[in-house]
């Protein structure tokens, strides 16, 4: 699937994921610049933070237990926040919009 990250400035990157990696891991290797993922996807950092597309919402299961705990942590967290590592890419997916905030710390 492919799926774009919208950098902070407007500049959109589309990368090509794989099935069972996550977002975060997709971002990374494609060198897309504002997700940091700083614990490596441990769930303990909340510098891979994004906010995804409100039409996407329903596409990933909600957040809970450690990515709810670490969003709080997550910097200019909204409704649509995201620990882009606790999300693991699936085929329906592809299309899919996620926006990077202005800075994760
Ligand atoms: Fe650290 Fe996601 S990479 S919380």
């Amino acid at each position: 699937p492919t799926i774009t990250f919208i950098e902070h400035n407007g500049t959109p990157h589309a990368v090509t994921a794989e099935v069972g990696q996550s977002i975060m891991q997709a971002a990374l290797n494609a060198m897309v610049p504002g997700i940091q993922a700083d614990c490596g996807g441990a769930c303990s950092c909340a510098t891979c933070h994004a906010f995804l597309e409100d039409n996407w919402m329903g596409a990933v299961p909600a957040a809970e237990g450690s990515e709810l705990d670490m969003l709080e942590f997550a910097n200019e967290r909204k409704e649509n926040s995201r620990l882009t590592c606790q999300l693991t890419i699936q085929d329906n997916m592809d299309g899919m919009v996620l926006r990077l905030p202005e800075s994760q710390y």
